[in-house]
């Protein structure tokens, strides 16, 4: 056994600590979900400090096999778990591996310690040299690069997937029409694709704004030690490379106190969680009695334990609410950020489990949001007939005569008047006798109904980015190809 002490950093003090406070300040009871990070990390030093004569290759080789052995932890405990309690669900075990891990290693200050603890339980004192030339501060920067990387593939991966799902809801309905509102008024009638591809943009937006949270966070803080640099000639490179790293930070003052990367990754979730907020917010909409025009998926909606009538939007709800977590936890991470003095200082600690909290967050939500979007179905008649009610021509009617000449302005006027006859006397711009018309305006001919159908009210739209029918296709087609060919992880 060694003699290896309780503490990471005890030998300049005489005074035990205090034993509520020690408890209060540990981050081993949420930072053990680094394991796979800092195990990574360190074998990566391991190497560094192998090539820079630190360890024999055979030390070398025998701290790679320990530290995979400290890897599988969760793992053994997973089975373990599963052995005695058979069938164990995913969130059950997962939280039973987690207490069983924190509970197996009551004096694990932090994730570094349980693994310097862990390794020495597989390989003896020989663990103790893997500290040498480095520090918790360059620790804790790199597990936390690597976890958010991971995260930001993750998200990444669920962004396509349910760009996807949105692309085959609005191959689906790819005919269908819908009022598009503006001041919550109906305003103009839109293909329920050109709709739906509004949420594409705003998530290819997304994607991209990950993706280049990813290529900015990706260098490596290894060898930066506490603050001034490793007291070692490292070769830096080597860690940078064996973790997939762009290449080493450049300066160690920044590299041990800079969690832009997190800030980045929090904000990235932040305008995503705006935009699955939105989403939610009209499907909850359309699915009241009022709307009427969203069937919600059974398999996604509850009853009320009250009201046996009714079905209620839970998904949308939450997916809704959830935004509120994850612009919180932005939030925290900025306020915690702004007012360090460089380099490390223990508040950043504190960040992790916002980070965790926003990787959770958006796994939840990528595990429901496609599923829930694939089973959507529409009322599109209901639809079809709210977009045909209510003048939402009017615009096209205006085109029409300022087609024929008359100027927009001018055009504008007489169609309002149009819509108000229409008003008093109960009628559709279409049912208008075309005599009370020509009263209105010489401009007036038969050709004018055809203007102003459904199908000449989207057509007339035929711009790039417009609702027109030939140019909904092929932004659908278009759209689709992008999505397809984006790399979940870069
Ligand atoms: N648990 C610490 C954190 O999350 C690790 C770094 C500790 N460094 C130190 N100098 N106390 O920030």
């Amino acid at each position: 056994m060694s003699s290896q002490p309780t503490k990471m950093w005890s030998g300049r003090f005489r005074e035990p600590l205090d034993r509520t406070f020690e408890q209060w300040q540990r981050s081993f009871p949420f930072d053990w979900r680094l394991i796979p990070q800092e195990v990574a990390a360190s074998k990566a030093h391991a190497q560094t400090i192998a090539a820079a004569g630190i360890l024999t290759p055979d030390e070398l080789e025998k701290m790679l096999t320990g530290l995979d052995a400290v890897a599988q932890r969760p793992l053994n405990w997973a089975h373990r778990i599963s052995a005695t309690s058979g069938q164990v669900d995913y969130e059950t075990s997962n939280s039973q591996v987690a207490s069983a891990i924190v509970a197996s290693a009551p004096q694990a200050e932090d994730i570094h310690h349980y693994v310097e603890l862990e390794l020495t339980r597989e390989v003896g004192t020989l663990a103790l040299k893997l500290h040498t030339g480095r520090s918790r501060n360059e620790q804790i920067a790199t597990d936390m690069r690597l976890f958010v990387r991971d995260a930001i593939d993750a998200t990444l991966s669920g962004l396509r997937e349910w760009m996807l799902a949105l692309i085959a809801l609005a191959e689906a309905n790819s005919d269908a029409v819908m009022p598009g509102y503006t001041h919550l008024q109906r305003a103009e009638p839109v293909l329920i694709p050109h709709w739906l591809l509004a949420y594409v943009s705003m998530l290819e937006r997304d994607f991209s704004r990950f993706v280049d949270a990813r290529n900015r966070m990706n260098f490596c803080p290894l060898g930066s030690g506490a603050i001034a640099g490793a007291t070692l000639a490292l070769d830096r490179s080597i860690a940078a490379k064996a973790l997939g790293f762009t290449a080493p930070t450049p300066n160690s003052m920044d590299a041990t106190s800079d969690r832009d990367f997190m800030l980045d990754f929090a904000q990235a979730a932040s305008t995503l969680g705006i935009h699955i907020s939105r989403f939610s917010e009209e499907l909850t909409l359309y699915a009241t009695a009022e709307f009427g025009f969203v069937d919600l998926p059974e398999a996604f909606s509850t009853g009320s334990s009250a009201m046996p009538q009714k079905k209620n939007p839970d998904l949308t709800e939450l997916t809704r609410g959830k935004s509120a977590r994850l612009l919180g936890s932005a939030t925290a991470l900025a306020t915690l950020v702004k007012g360090l003095p460089l380099a490390y200082n223990k508040d950043l600690q504190e960040g992790q489990e916002q980070i965790f909290d926003i990787a959770d967050t958006l796994a939840g939500l990528f595990s429901v949001l496609p599923n829930f979007t694939h089973k959507l179905t529409f009322r599109t008649a209901r639809m079809q007939q709210a977009a045909e009610s209510g003048y939402l021509n009017a615009m096209a009617a205006a085109t029409y005569l300022s087609n024929k000449g008359l100027p927009f302005r001018k055009a504008h006027e007489v169609i309002g008047n149009a819509v108000r006859l229409g008003l008093d006397k109960g009628l559709e711009l279409n049912a208008l006798p075309i005599a009370d018309l020509r009263e209105l305006s010489d401009y007036f001919a038969a050709d004018f109904f055809d203007a102003i159908t459904l199908k000449a009210t989207l057509d007339c739209h035929d711009v790039t980015g417009g609702t027109a029918t030939h140019r909904v296709a092929e932004a659908l087609t278009t759209a689709k190809t992008r999505v397809q060919s984006l790399q979940p992880s870069s």
